[in-house]
């Protein structure tokens, strides 16, 4: 199979080979050339950047700009106020054309609604919301006025809500009544109130703004609650956007770490966006004025934020947001939106297309999606099986595909072939793009460059979206990402290798943090989730491959001595508790019921023999465990049935 690129393709391409070399000449020079070509500036920066205070970073310094202004307005001033930003598919089947005029108006009445509310620049807005457009305004309207949003995915649960909002003080929460689930609603904003009225804490929440989208019977309290349709419409259609300090904080978002806190990975204005845009441009190659544009992630994840909200509108792309799930009302709901918007680019997650495998290729057959030039993969490695399969049976056996690795951490796109540029490799995200440098070390540190060993993959250099640190403490920042390999290298936690041709391939996560259906999940928060469930004495969760969603969660369980063994039942409650304690994305798929948890002598979990447990496998090396008999006490108590 011949995958280097097409001509025709590489005649109209936004990425060029010549990038890699404008890079490598100059690293700031780079960075500063797509910060003036791509953001527009009310104050110019002086300085591209400053790493004196390493690892704060601080990227185009002196540099002042509005992000909303930047996504929105200057769009709109440059003559295509009519171009669409936004076409909305709900999961019912209702739409919505938003063209950037719309969404200059819609955005302005927002930020003018939030400032009623005693939002000002600085103050945090929680938002925890469904795929809908009101949430791609209040983001904006949120960057708008400078208060940084912290968007919290709307499969969390109450609890994991109240850690969220306490952490970072937010003042107001955004929501919705309810959202729509397969064709059913669900609450959404009953979570709202139950983080809000959690213990004896007192609530940071002023005021809850709630958009009413599926007439779900919500408790109100007239003193804090608002609708969104008694405030928000009547509010004026302009809105002054006042220029921000480039570092000024543009949003916080929660992600699983190694220890049960989730941490606050908070970014800032003009670095994050120039390298949000110039990624969406290089990498998923959009032309704003021809392409159609669909990035199938929910805006609660990074994903969301830097490629449905801030990368392509910054480049005033024309994009699809659809509400729902991809077998709403039927299988080939997807494909039939490709058809429905001539959708150019597509950009999904690994566990996606595995699913779409085990629907089988009949069912994008049936549909025209000859509009398809350009796919994208994300979240967790792709195995070349579903790559090949994405190329052929979406990709109309020519589509180039962009299979691109970074985290919420990094704010974009890091590693990834560029179309039109690279001779593409199935399975492999290849290398960096141009202006970004990684390596892969063994445990000693040292880079090496041999094919086949595995080692860690560092970043060598700073780049404008990084995080700027974790909210609140600064501390975990340097020992989480910059002390592992010494403070020169960015300790990414995912484990690497080189292949013969120099590809670089993923390996998956090295630490405690999980990677189910593209959702990272910590190990420890769903051990303290099982915990703090009555029955539990102790819990120890792994990581366990599934075919479908990459990883699956997988506990074992040591009950308390006076707790009742139901068998199934209580297998069950505990499934349904992590779930109400994190959320349904976190609940395990297997729960087992053991006397005993495999431990070293200074009692840490052996998680290596647990997840050889739930893979099926003989366990391996139990040299190092205090009690060598409790491997076959956990087999036997599995094979028994209990
Ligand atoms: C994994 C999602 C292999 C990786 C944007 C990383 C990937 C974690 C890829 C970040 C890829 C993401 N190939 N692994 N193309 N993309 N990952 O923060 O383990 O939700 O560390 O950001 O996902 O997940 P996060």
């Amino acid at each position: 199979m011949d995958l280097s690129p097409d001509s025709a393709f590489t005649a109209q391409a936004n990425g060029t080979a010549d990038l890699y070399d404008a890079a490598a000449a100059d690293h700031e020079a780079f960075w500063a050339e797509q910060a003036r070509s791509r953001i527009s500036w009310a104050t110019d920066f002086e300085r591209t950047l400053d790493w004196d205070d390493a690892p704060f970073a601080k990227w185009f310094v002196g540099g002042s700009l509005n992000v909303a202004h930047n996504c929105v307005d200057r769009h709109v001033e440059a003559g295509n106020g009519d171009r669409v930003a936004i076409h909305f598919e709900g999961e019912g089947g209702d739409t919505r054309t938003i063209t950037y005029a719309d969404l200059q108006k819609e955005v302005s009445k927002a930020a003018n609604a939030l400032e009623s509310l005693g939002v000002e620049t600085g103050d945090r807005v929680a938002v925890y919301m469904p795929m809908i457009p009101e949430t791609v305004f209040t983001m904006l309207a949120c960057a708008r006025i400078g208060a940084p949003h912290s968007v919290i995915f709307g499969g969390f649960s109450a609890e994991a809500l109240h850690t969220r909002i306490a952490d970072a003080e937010a003042k107001v929460v955004v929501t919705t009544d309810g959202q729509w689930r397969r064709g059913k609603p669900a609450p959404l904003k009953a979570a709202v109130d139950a983080a809000i009225h959690h213990g004896d804490d007192e609530s940071p929440v002023e005021k809850v703004l709630v958009v009413k989208r599926t007439d779900t019977d919500v408790e109100w309290d007239d003193s804090r609650d608002v609708w969104w349709h008694d405030l928000v419409p009547g509010q004026p259609d302009t809105h002054e956007a006042q220029p921000m300090d480039s570092e000024h904080p543009l949003f916080i978002l929660y992600t699983s770490g190694t220890t049960g806190k989730p941490k606050g990975i908070f970014h800032t204005t003009g670095g994050y966006l120039t390298q949000a845009a110039y990624t969406n441009a290089v990498v998923h190659d959009v032309h704003p004025e021809t392409d159609v544009y669909w990035c199938t992630a929910d805006v609660g994840w990074v994903t969301g934020h830097s490629y449905i909200v801030y990368g392509p509108l910054a480049n005033g792309a024309t994009q699809v947001l659809y509400e729902g799930t991809p077998d709403t009302p039927h299988q080939g709901r997807w494909w039939e939106i490709v058809e429905k918007y001539k959708v150019s680019i597509l950009y999904t997650a690994p566990t996606a297309i595995r699913t779409f495998m085990k629907w089988g290729a009949d069912i994008p057959a049936k549909f025209d999606m000859s509009s398809i030039r350009v796919l994208g993969s994300v979240g967790e490695p792709i195995n070349p099986e579903a790559w090949l399969w994405y190329r052929k049976h979406v990709g109309g056996d020519k589509a180039p595909i962009v299979d691109t690795w970074w985290q919420t951490e990094t704010g974009a796109i890091m590693i990834s072939p560029l179309p039109g540029v690279t001779t593409l490799e199935p399975g492999s995200a290849q290398k960096p793009i141009p202006g970004i440098s990684a390596e892969i070390l063994d445990d000693d540190g040292n880079p090496f460059t041999e094919p086949e060993k595995v080692g860690y993959l560092v970043l060598t250099k700073p780049w404008p979206s990084m995080l700027r640190g974790i909210w609140g403490d600064p501390e975990r920042y340097k020992e989480t990402y910059w002390s592992r390999f010494g403070p020169k290298y960015y300790f990414a936690g995912d484990g690497a290798k080189y292949d013969e041709k120099g590809n670089i391939w993923l390996l998956g996560r090295v630490d405690d943090v999980m990677n189910v259906s593209g959702h990272r999940l910590s190990t420890a928060e769903i051990e303290s989730a099982l915990v703090s469930h009555p029955s539990v004495a102790e819990a120890a969760v792994v990581g366990a491959a599934d075919e479908t969603t990459g990883q699956a969660v997988c506990a074992f369980v040591i009950l308390r001595g006076d707790a009742v063994d139901n068998g199934e039942e209580t297998v069950q409650e505990l499934r349904n508790h992590v779930a109400k304690e994190i959320g349904p994305i976190a609940k395990p798929r297997q729960v087992m019921i053991v006397p005993e948890l495999p431990k070293t002598r200074s009692g840490k979990i052996m998680r290596r023999l647990l997840k050889d447990v739930a893979e099926n496998r003989e366990v391996g090396d139990v040299t190092t465990l205090a009690d060598s008999s409790v491997m076959s006490l956990i087999k036997e108590g599995m094979s028994s049935g209990s």
